[in-house]
């Protein structure tokens, strides 16, 4: 499906992550500390007609892995339900890659990913690490994720 991919305040992301990752929860639990700008960057796919079918939020921390590099934290990765496998996922999470990487030093990226994502992230060259553990707010388990941008 065609979309367009671009960056947006937190309040373009904050509907759609909440309606796809705390479904049933009060709305606040999609408003995360950081989300802020200039402390986060937020990427918003949407269609022909401006809805926002996908989004992808990046935070600023080192990974546990290399605490001594800078690094992405990717968070809130979500596609509207009924247009997910039509590849919006990856629209935005490559969109927002293509764009931290031309304006930003940092080289890598990191999730907690659940457990049922993992192919996806698989699928955009993450390596998937470590044994499953929790996070707030989420029943399902996460496991570690890492991306480094090939050296060019
Ligand atoms: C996970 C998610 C963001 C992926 O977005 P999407 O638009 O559905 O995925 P895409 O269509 O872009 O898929 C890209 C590739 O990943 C694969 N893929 C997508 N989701 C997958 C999954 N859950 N398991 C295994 N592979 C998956 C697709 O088959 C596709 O592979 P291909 O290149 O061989 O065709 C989306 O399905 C979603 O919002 N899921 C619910 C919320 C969630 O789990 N978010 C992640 C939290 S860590």
């Amino acid at each position: 499906m065609p979309v367009q991919v671009s960056e947006v305040p937190p309040e373009g992301v904050q509907p759609l992550r909440h309606r796809v990752l705390r479904p049933g929860l009060p709305f606040a639990t999609a408003v995360w500390a950081g989300d802020q700008p200039p402390d986060s960057r937020h990427f918003a796919a949407r269609t022909a007609d401006g809805q926002v079918v996908g989004v992808a939020s990046f935070y600023p921390q080192p990974t546990p892995l290399a605490p001594g590099e800078l690094a992405w934290q990717l968070r809130g990765m979500a596609v509207e339900p009924a247009l997910q496998g039509h590849g919006i996922g990856e629209a935005v999470l490559q969109g927002a890659i293509a764009a931290l990487l031309a304006s930003d030093p940092r080289r890598i990226v990191w999730c907690n990913a659940r457990v049922s994502a993992i192919g996806f992230y698989e699928r955009q060259g993450f390596a998937v690490l470590g044994e499953p553990f929790l996070v707030p707010n989420v029943a399902e388990l996460h496991r570690f994720g890492l991306w480094r941008a090939p050296v060019a």
